[in-house]
């Protein structure tokens, strides 16, 4: 079987910067309390009428020009979002008309914050049962708009943005890119973070959440990393949603992955779902914190409770 490996990245975060300080001005907070309990510093924010279609085709088209590849090369296209504007027609379908990719196959998937991790394992096994040859893979998230900006426990976490990666197939001998996921849910506590209602606001049971991660993720991870056949030791960047700096560093410690390996795009990107592991992924590119060849360690996971993880090869 063909298999599948990342050919390359693009990131896209809106113009807009929110600090803390500015968030002060509309919650009971503070900017040394949100460094210190979620780490973040400042986040970005969509314009009004910036959606998450227009996010995900600047950071697919951003992706796809790395790769070199031409749009006919592409034949699949997956979105993982929770916050489309609409729920039809499809982010993807729209994405790939705009990006000039004709006739592809399109779909979204919504697995919130892990999205981005179950969309990588369907492309590689699309590219696998060769039902295609080049997937884009893209996550992109407005979670702003699900944001009560009274809601202190939310609004200083949450942030807009996307990022893509286009995934093609390996050649000759050479093995697979795309390690075999670990995935799995948690549906009874599908009540820890919610949207109630079309045009309700995000609500979390921020401790639930913050003990869940910090102690059933890790060894999710470390499943990851067995069934790739590596060691934590040999992950050269661990690339966990960004969900919270705290829960990364925790995770990260637990798997023994020295700091400077491990991703921390949250502090300028803050909390973007679905968009964060292709956005610091191409970040950590963009600084040379990435090399080429060896095993990286995405980790996905949030409102479900769904979580996935896998090995990718860094190209
Ligand atoms: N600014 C200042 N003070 C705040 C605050 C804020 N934004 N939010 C809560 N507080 C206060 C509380 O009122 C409380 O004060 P008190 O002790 O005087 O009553 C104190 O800080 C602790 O509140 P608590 O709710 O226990 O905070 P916490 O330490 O659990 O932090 C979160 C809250 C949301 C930051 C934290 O639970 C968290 O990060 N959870 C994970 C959330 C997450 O990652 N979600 C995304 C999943 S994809």
């Amino acid at each position: 079987m063909t298999g599948a490996k990342i050919l390359a990245f693009g990131g896209y975060q809106p113009d807009k910067v929110v600090t803390n300080d500015d968030l002060a001005k509309l919650v009971d907070t503070n900017d040394e309390w949100i460094r210190s309990r979620v780490g973040i510093e400042s986040r970005r924010v969509a314009a009004d009428d910036e959606t998450v279609t227009d996010m995900a085709e600047a950071a697919g088209a951003k992706a796809l020009a790395a790769s070199g590849l031409a749009p006919s090369a592409i034949d699949l296209v997956i979105v993982a979002t929770c916050s489309p504007l609409v729920p039809m027609p499809s982010v993807s379908a729209i994405v790939a008309h705009r990006l000039g990719i004709v006739a592809p196959g399109a779909f979204d998937l919504n697995a919130a914050c892990a999205g981005f991790c179950y969309a990588m394992d369907t492309a590689s096994n699309a590219i696998a049962a060769g039902s295609a040859r080049n997937v884009l893979v893209i996550g992109s998230e407005k979670m702003t708009s699900w944001v009560d900006w009274t809601d202190r426990s939310t609004c200083i976490i949450f942030a807009d943005g996307a990022g893509a990666v286009v995934v093609g197939p390996t050649g000759g001998d050479e093995p697979t890119g795309i390690g075999p996921v670990v995935w799995g849910s948690a549906g009874d506590q599908g009540n820890k973070i919610t949207v109630t209602g079309r045009t309700g606001s995000m609500r979390q049971d921020g401790q639930a959440v913050f003990r869940w991660a910090t102690t059933a993720m890790a060894p999710v991870a470390l499943e990851a990393c067995r069934r790739a056949g590596v060691t934590p030791a040999d992950i050269t960047a661990f690339v966990p949603h960004q969900a919270n700096l705290r829960i990364v560093e925790a995770i990260a410690r637990r798997l023994g992955i020295p700091r400077e390996r491990v991703a921390d795009d949250i502090v300028h990107a803050g909390n973007t779902s679905s968009a964060s592991i292709p956005l610091a992924l191409s970040r950590m590119a963009e600084q040379g914190r990435l090399q080429p060849g060896t095993p990286a360690l995405l980790l996905g996971f949030g409102a479900g409770l769904s979580y996935a993880a896998q090995v990718v090869t860094v190209p």
